[in-house]
């Protein structure tokens, strides 16, 4: 059994994980749920989307067999058992939303408890996450299988996000800067072949001006391992990743190195 958990306001980047699972699995489960721990305080846990009808409505179409919706009483009443991580999830996303992978593995490993899949499907635009559930699910003997699937764009290489709703249709093509300036970046790093730390470094202060520049408050943009989240020492496994607001909106997104 495959399982993709999800928060809803569902979009063709769900759908892509749906589709793969059902693809591979006889059954497909899907989780919608706004899971409130994983939300800092002034997030937008209170006006997060939550089209409930047209979620169920895309779940079928992409395949799912089935979709649970639980409450945060069914979630959470009673709990006093958290799952807290280390390595990968203290830098970046970990450092500007402190208390935010305490919450995603907390509900992932419940929701896991719960569904009990064979295969669990992650998407690659969430690539933090995705390092930091890899290794929770090693740490914690999980038997079942990642899938880590590519992001979904829009025509404009924006990342499809369920975000992308609070920005004006305007906006949401200015956006897709972010995503041209990350492939900037791994262009000029994979021409010259190998990190040098000065050339990075004048590549990163580069693009971040010209983001800045176009409107964009950047909080972090640097080249990492994928896996570990440490500084990237060689392009292999590298990946440019980025958290910027946009229009007040923040906007994360990462790209390979090509090789
Ligand atoms: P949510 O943001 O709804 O994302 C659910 C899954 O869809 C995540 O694995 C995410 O990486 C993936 N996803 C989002 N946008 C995508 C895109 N454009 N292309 C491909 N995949 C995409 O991530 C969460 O929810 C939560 O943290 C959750 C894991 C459900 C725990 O609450």
């Amino acid at each position: 059994m495959g399982f993709v958990p999800t928060m809803g306001a569902l979009h063709e980047g769900h759908g892509s994980l749906v589709k793969a699972s059902a693809q591979q699995c006889s059954e497909t489960v899907v989780s919608i749920y706004v899971n409130p721990t994983q939300f800092g305080p002034g997030e937008d846990l209170s006006r997060y989307p939550r089209p409930l009808e047209a979620d169920l409505e895309k779940c079928r179409a992409s395949g799912a067999t089935a979709v649970i919706c639980p409450t945060t009483e069914d979630m959470y009443s009673n709990t006093t058992t958290v799952v807290t991580t280390s390595g990968p999830s203290e830098k970046f996303e970990g450092e500007f939303r402190p208390h935010h992978f305490q919450g995603v593995t907390t509900v992932v490993a419940k929701l896991l408890n719960i569904v009990q899949p064979n295969d669990v499907f992650f998407g690659l635009k969430d690539l933090q996450q995705c390092a930091v559930i890899r290794n929770m699910l090693m740490s914690l003997c999980y038997g079942c299988r990642m899938h880590a699937l590519e992001t979904v764009r829009e025509s404009s290489g924006l990342a499809l996000s369920s975000r992308n709703q609070y920005l004006s249709d305007e906006a949401r093509v200015r956006a897709s800067l972010l995503y041209a300036t990350l492939k900037q970046v791994a262009t000029r790093l994979s021409i010259v072949g190998f990190l040098s730390v000065e050339h990075l470094q004048e590549v990163l202060d580069t693009a971040r001006s010209n983001l800045d520049s176009h409107g964009f408050s950047v909080q972090y943009l640097a080249v990492v391992d994928e896996l570990s989240f440490e500084p990237a020492r060689t392009l292999k496994g590298a990946r440019v990743i980025v958290a910027a607001y946009f229009e007040g909106v923040r906007l994360i997104d990462n790209c390979a190195i090509i090789v």
